[in-house]
């Protein structure tokens, strides 16, 4: 029996919806991720051409896998923000820290995190480079579609997409045929931190109406 839940209104989600990386190893209720990747495969696609898949990983040898592939990368990459704190300048100091402190200690723990669901698109044949980048478009409405559900139902989720690099590895690890891709890797499970509202840049700053002006 699932425990109770109570409903969060849309906005409320949707503002308070943080990548949450730091989660229990306590296992996720098959229901739960069933209706998390239900909650995907309704958001709108290119054409309606609903070409994303969603798979699962819970096999502990399989996130062995992926963790690795998270770790041949994560540590590369995060350098650079911390050796040049103005890459994300609007980002204070104390949250910066914050964050890469954040990606490390998942890239430490990903294998024991209960569900890594990796967001797919099967394309009917395989893809070129521009099939690929063109697939963003329909894969990611779901991807928040799922963030949203997981943040409705009190699980922690983030979009991840480091350890999908290398896409013939990725292929290899998930038994991806030649006209998939794996774009998003969403690691899920109950939050070890709390929850709380994003931070954002200003309505000022990012919206005008009818024409751009500075
Ligand atoms: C396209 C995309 C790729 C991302 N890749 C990663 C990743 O590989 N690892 C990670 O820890 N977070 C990743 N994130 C999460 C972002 O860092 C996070 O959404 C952003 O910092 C905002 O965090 P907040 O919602 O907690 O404020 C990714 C997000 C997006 C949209």
């Amino acid at each position: 029996m699932l425990e109770e839940i109570t409903e969060v209104g849309l906005f409320e989600t949707m503002y308070n919806c943080r990548a949450m990386r730091k989660l229990d190893t306590k296992e996720v209720p098959e229901e739960h991720l069933i209706k998390l990747v239900s909650a995907a495969n309704q958001a709108p696609s290119g054409s309606n051409t609903q070409g994303a898949r969603w798979i699962v990983v819970r096999d502990p040898e399989t996130k062995v896998q992926l963790a690795a592939l998270n770790k041949t990368i994560v540590e590369k990459y995060m350098a650079r923000f911390v050796d040049n704190p103005g890459s994300l300048s609007h980002h204070p100091a104390d949250k910066r820290q914050r964050m890469y402190e954040a990606v490390l200690w998942q890239n430490e723990h990903m294998h024991e995190i209960p569900a890594l669901i990796i967001a797919c698109m099967d394309f009917g044949d395989k893809p070129t480079p521009a099939m690929i980048a063109g697939g963003n478009g329909s894969i990611w409405p779901g991807i928040q579609n799922l963030l949203l559900a997981a943040r409705a139902l009190e699980l922690g989720a983030a979009p991840t997409t480091l350890a999908l690099t290398n896409p013939e590895a990725v292929a290899k690890v998930l038994n991806l045929p030649d006209s998939m891709h794996a774009y998003c890797l969403i690691p899920v499970g109950y939050p070890l931190g709390k929850f709380g509202p994003v931070t954002r840049k200003p309505i000022e700053e990012i919206l005008r109406f009818d024409r751009w002006s500075d």
